[in-house]
């Protein structure tokens, strides 16, 4: 016989002698009995008897039929364990569903614990939803008597309803397992509460509110804002139901073969889950309660718990309020806040003052209103003085107004997804709110336009100067051109950053941008992993880094990083377009058409002539200047270098990679760092030796780069046949020689300004110099660049011109004297500061 005929009788043996092998349902006259299992139809789920860790318990329970991972979703006796494995699960005489031991007397462990339903046939299935039902006669809704989805564990599967019944009273809610091993109910609950004036969605600890999902504002529930942003909402729909009947949310799953769960571990947290087919692992993508503005009340009253800030737990008091201990809390914790002394909030010119993008405050005590507009709301709440705030929210098919009396608690914000909270203030509080707003609406229009027009007169005068004076004085109208341009360009960057949107994008929609990360479709190998070319849906260019190191963060504070980073908007930085964490982490950016600098300068020099060189220098040093002042981070790039900086379509350069530092430098908050990341050629002496890192360091890059724009040369290229050592050394040479111009690209020919190279080659050593605390900062190099200030010191011997310094050791010979690697003191700040 051959081993196909020996495989058939095997399986024709198995179905003899396990009858219930491969059947989705059990009857009167066909119990289960441990060892055996039941697989829905769809063959998605399976259910039958199972254990946890070293107890030997067993617990009848419904699983993933096909992972490889074996996750239970459903326990039917988590506190009634059976201790042996001689249990049967029944469907017996009086069409209760049973688990016993067999034997005789049969000792009952659990049941569906049913009111008889009368006689008839009952029995029992799995379903592909895991559902696990009890039936009479045939299956359908209507003949079902009991099912497991009514008795959820610690898993909120699609399909199922976390459920208030208005009329029986009774709160289908989540309970946590005890521990991974341990499957008996623990101390987390995820459930409704109906006592205030909306349903509220919590996580419990006991009878501790730990989290407030809050109550549904038309889209979600408030508190949990990205639980419906991409990926969720790709694959699924979050349902609110409010009648008569019920208060009960539920989800469905839109991508078909998707494995979704949401649960609520044994610490508390609740979590959405994807299996991804390829790692063969569960993917979280979104994990609450997050950081500890997610923390129920975490900032006491009248406060609003902003996640970005970074002193007192990210506390601050809402509009008119102050912190309770006067701002001199010696215990660091936040403990709330109070209405300013001395306002006045009843009939005395108050009014409302608009905190948006925040978690409807805890409703519990709060007034419901159905079918009010903001305006009859805020109406509404004036006429009572004891009421601190107003609110709309879509709890239900209308539109309602909630009004507050007591304690405004649990107000966090969120960076999308929130929602404009109406806070009474007293008419200072409003006055304050008023000025702000006229500058801004009247004043600033009105500062623009006349700018605007001094700009086109200045411009229409010197072009007319121009025209008359024509040949005479060239340099006036570029020296003055130049520093119009970088107002205006401050102005609209300003502008710009106003309408960040950071997107978390899915892997499917990554995969599909880039072909499957296609090998045509690779761009190159950065510092921290391959760059791909894709195209969205909507025919965008985007350009998809997926990061090969990992980092050591968790995936939230992972995507914290990027929404931070990605509202860093310049028109001198690459612009961040999104994330992925589904799969693999991965940045999205926006995609340039054009090559890195180092192409350009190394490569197709002939591309560039002087003026092209010269303003990508000055854009350079305003992208680095809104890295090191301008932005509301901190930013030191630690690895400036002619690569890292791209050039859009019209040749105006673009930083890219920053913000990397900050990403994958958990472990380097400090001013030093064991981990030197940075290129060799663009450190700085104290940070290559000692790993002392400062905005000083990228100075040094960018004094570097400002010398390879001007020479053509890489710094590590070699100079041994004129005896110089590196770029650094021989333009330090030609300088003491009074030869500065000698270094300047030969493909340039005489198609340059003298001053002006020369003031650039100046400024290049300035920003080189052996000891950090003498480099001018970015700001200083880009008023010196724009000629508003001359650099008024002469450069100081720069670092690095020993090559012995540079390989650390390996030495040779060198005429220039000063080894580079005395210790600087003076640099001591740190990579990132909030602002
Ligand atoms: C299993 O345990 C139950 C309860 O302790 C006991 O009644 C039964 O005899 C045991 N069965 C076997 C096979 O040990
Ligand atoms: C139960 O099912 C059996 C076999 O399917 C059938 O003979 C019997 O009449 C049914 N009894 C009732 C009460 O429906
Ligand atoms: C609902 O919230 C109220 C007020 O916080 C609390 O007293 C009550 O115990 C909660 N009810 C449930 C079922 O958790
Ligand atoms: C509430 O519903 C209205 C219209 O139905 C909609 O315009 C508004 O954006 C919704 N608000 C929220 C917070 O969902």
């Amino acid at each position: 016989m051959d081993a196909g005929n020996n495989l058939l009788l095997y399986f024709l043996l198995l179905l003899v002698i396990r009858p219930c092998f491969c059947i989705d349902s059990l009857t009167q006259s066909q119990p289960l009995k441990d060892g055996d299992f039941l697989i829905s139809q769809g063959e998605v789920f399976q259910l039958g008897f199972f254990s946890r860790g070293k107890s030997g318990n067993r617990y009848v329970g419904v699983w993933y039929y096909k992972l490889s991972e074996k996750t239970v979703v459903w326990v039917a006796n988590r506190d009634h364990p059976l201790t042996n494995t001689s249990g049967v699960l029944s469907v017996d005489t009086t069409g209760q569903l049973a688990l016993s031991y067999s034997g005789t007397p049969q000792v009952l462990i659990w049941s569906s614990d049913i009111l008889s339903t009368g006689g008839g046939n009952y029995s029992a299935k799995i379903l592909d939803t895991g559902n696990f039902v009890l039936f009479k006669d045939q299956y359908s809704e209507k003949n079902t008597v009991w099912q497991g989805f009514d008795h959820p564990t610690d898993t909120f599967l699609p399909y199922m309803k976390l459920q208030w019944n208005k009329r029986t009273r009774e709160n289908k809610f989540l309970t946590s397992w005890k521990s991974p091993e341990n499957p008996a109910s623990g101390q987390y609950s995820f459930r409704f509460n109906v006592t205030g004036s909306v349903p509220q969605l919590y996580i419990y600890d006991g009878v501790t509110p730990v989290l407030r999902a809050g109550p549904w504002n038309g889209i979600t529930f408030s508190g949990l804002p990205e639980y419906t942003v991409s990926p969720v909402n790709d694959v699924t729909n979050l349902f609110y139901i409010d009648n008569n009947e019920e208060v009960a949310t539920y989800y469905i799953v839109n991508t078909p073969g998707l494995f979704t769960r949401f649960v609520l571990n044994d610490e508390g947290f609740t979590e959405r889950l994807n299996w991804n087919p390829e790692s063969q692992k569960w993917d979280a993508f979104w994990t609450g309660p997050d950081g500890q503005c997610d923390k129920y009340a975490h900032c006491g009253a009248f406060s609003n718990c902003n996640p970005v800030k970074l002193s007192d737990q990210g506390c601050e008091c809402l509009p008119g309020y102050q912190d309770r201990s006067g701002g001199k809390s010696p215990t660091n914790i936040f403990g709330g806040c109070v209405r300013k002394p001395g306002a006045l909030v009843c009939n005395n010119g108050e009014g409302f003052k608009e905190v948006p993008g925040v978690k409807v405050p805890d409703a519990t005590k709060a007034r419901w209103q159905s079918d009010l507009g903001i305006k009859a709301c805020k109406e509404f709440c004036l006429k009572d003085c004891s009421c601190s705030a107003c609110m709309t929210v879509n709890i239900t098919s209308g539109k309602g107004c909630l009004t507050w009396y007591a304690d405004l608690i649990d107000v966090r914000e969120f960076s999308q997804g929130g929602q404009v909270l109406y806070l009474r203030v007293d008419s200072s509080e409003l006055a304050k709110d008023r000025t702000k707003r006229v500058l801004l609406k009247v004043l600033l229009p009105v500062l623009v336009t006349i700018i605007l027009i001094i700009v086109l007169i200045s411009r229409l005068l010197l072009k007319k100067k121009k025209i008359r004076a024509k040949n005479k004085n060239r340099e006036l109208s570029h020296g003055s051109e130049n520093s119009d341009i970088s107002f205006m360009e401050r102005y609209q960057d300003a502008l710009a950053a106003n309408d960040t949107e950071v997107h978390c994008f899915s892997a499917n929609t990554i995969i599909a941008a880039t072909e499957n990360f296609s090998i045509s479709k690779k761009l190159g190998e950065g510092g921290f992993g391959p760059v791909y070319k894709g195209q969205l849906h909507g025919g965008q260019d985007i350009a998809v880094k997926r990061l090969s190191i990992t980092s050591t963060q968790g995936i939230e504070e992972f995507r914290n990083e990027i929404i931070l980073i990605a509202k860093l908007q310049h028109r001198n930085l690459v612009r961040l377009l999104g994330y992925c964490i589904q799969q693999e982490k991965m940045l999205i950016y926006e995609y340039l058409p054009n090559r890195g600098l180092d192409h350009f300068i190394f490569a197709k020099k002939s591309v560039l002539n002087w003026r092209t060189r010269f303003d990508i220098a000055t854009g350079i040093a305003r992208g680095m200047i809104y890295l090191h002042h301008d932005s509301r981070l901190r930013i030191i790039h630690r690895d400036l270098k002619a690569s890292n900086v791209l050039l859009d379509a019209s040749m105006n350069p673009k930083i890219s990679d920053f913000g990397m530092a900050r990403i994958f430098g958990s472990d380097q908050n400090e001013e030093t760092t064991k981990r030197v990341v940075g290129t060799y050629g663009y450190m700085s002496p104290e940070y290559a030796m000692e790993g002392l890192f400062s905005i000083k360091s990228d100075v040094f890059s960018y004094g570097v780069l400002l010398l390879e724009i001007i020479s053509g040369r890489k710094n590590t290229s070699s100079f041994d046949a004129e005896n110089s050592i590196n770029l650094i050394g021989h333009v330090w040479d030609r300088w003491l020689q009074g030869k500065p111009l000698e270094i300047v690209d030969a493909s340039l020919g005489e198609s340059y300004d003298v001053s002006e190279v020369s003031r650039c080659i100046h400024i290049g050593l300035l920003c080189v110099q052996e000891s950090a605390a003498i480099r001018p900062t970015m700001s200083e190099v880009a008023s010196m660049l724009c000629n508003e200030r001359t650099p008024s010191s002469a450069p100081e011997q720069p670092a690095f011109i020993n090559r012995a310094t540079v390989n650390f050791g390996s030495v040779k010979s060198c005429s220039s004297s000063g080894i580079a690697a005395t210790k600087t003191n003076s640099v001591t700040v740190s990579i990132v500061e909030g602002r």
